[in-house]
């Protein structure tokens, strides 16, 4: 059996790839610090695929703590979700974003190096490409200056791995997320914000949910169809099978060059206030919000062309955004 280690295994798009790979038959090891997440984690995944993953409480950014866990582990592959991911908190945190994001990416690197290890998957984000020239967005899309330091590790950490790929000959796969919302059908696990969340989705439920008074959505005065901004929301679920797909692509040697990346979307945008008529429907209630000022750093519009994606990976989105929003209230329901 094939063994893999998921860092940030117990955060939300971590749990979800757990799951999938536990489902196509690997021993999953995880690594989580569970400074952005629950233990609970655990035992809700162990309940989904009645196998229990060996778990680690490790902070990566402890160098020698990533080479012991190394010294008692092997493993076939690694998928790094571990990473700091709050857009507005990077700009006032930035030195905590760089060691956390890329210090702990070096010690994972400097351990496959010396240990000849291979098979690594990176959570990159479409980030990279800010407010790209041309939509749907290509893997051709030029990589802009990131609008924040979250996005200048995505960035940073992508050279990285381009560098240490072509110096060491580690098969590594970049995944640009697109926005990763919804929950597994279980309704055992999904996105737990801590504290005020930062994301569309979770204002939307905990608004649904009585937790916060109203939804602000930034800006209607955008250049867009309903003046608000556009995303590519894809189910969690779907990401997550994209990760499953991307490993099995370097484990079978199909990789076309050591270091890959793909967008990961579904293809087609939505704006804000189509999410909220979408949410509304799907659950049957009327939603609470006002329209207020752009926050800043946001772009426009983004969507991806998944035409790479589907074709080299073998990979395509299967479930659709109302299911994703279903999935999103279902899971607050659950843990109101
Ligand atoms: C989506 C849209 C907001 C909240 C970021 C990161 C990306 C990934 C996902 C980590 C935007 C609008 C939001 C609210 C709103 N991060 N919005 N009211 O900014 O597209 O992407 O999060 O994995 O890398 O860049 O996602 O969910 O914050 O915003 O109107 O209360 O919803 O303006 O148009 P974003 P988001």
């Amino acid at each position: 059996m094939k063994r893999i280690l998921v860092t940030g295994g117990l955060g939300f798009i971590g749990s979800h790839t757990v799951v999938e790979l536990q489902n196509e038959g690997f021993e999953v090891i995880i690594i989580d610090d569970l400074s952005n997440t629950s233990i609970k984690v655990l035992d809700s995944i162990t309940e989904i695929t009645g196998t229990k993953p060996d778990f680690h409480q490790i902070d990566l950014r402890i160098k020698n703590d990533v080479k012991t866990f190394f010294d008692n582990n092997k493993v076939d592959g690694i998928i790094h979700f571990a990473a700091f991911k709050a857009v507005g908190e990077s700009m006032y945190k930035p030195l905590d974003y760089y060691e956390n994001n890329l210090g702990a990416l070096v010690y994972l690197l400097q351990e496959m190096r010396d240990r000849k290890l291979d098979n690594f998957i990176f959570s990159s984000s479409c980030t990279v490409y800010g407010q790209a020239d041309e939509l749907p967005i290509t893997e051709k899309a030029p990589v802009k200056t990131a609008e924040s330091v979250y996005g200048s590790t995505k960035q940073i950490g992508e050279e990285i791995l381009k560098n240490a790929s072509n110096a060491h000959n580690l098969n590594i796969i970049a995944l640009r997320y697109f926005n990763p919302i919804g929950a597994h059908e279980s309704v055992k696990i999904g996105e737990l914000p801590l504290g005020v969340p930062q994301n569309l989705i979770p204002f939307i439920t905990q608004t649904a949910a009585g937790i916060r008074k109203e939804l602000s959505v930034f800006g209607d005065d955008y250049n867009t169809p309903d003046g608000t901004a556009i995303r590519d929301y894809i189910h969690v679920v779907d990401l997550a099978k994209a990760h499953i797909a991307a490993l099995q692509r370097l484990m079978n040697k199909n990789n076309k060059k050591s270091f890959e990346f793909f967008n990961v979307g579904t293809g087609k945008g939505s704006s804000v206030l189509e999410i909220i008529n979408a949410f509304e429907k799907v659950n049957n209630l009327k939603l609470n919000y006002k329209i207020v000022d752009r926050r800043e750093g946001d772009i426009t519009a983004a969507y991806a062309d998944t035409t790479i994606a589907n074709k080299e990976l073998g990979w395509k989105t299967e479930k659709s955004l109302e299911e994703a929003l279903e999935s999103a209230w279902k899971w607050q329901l659950q843990n109101n």
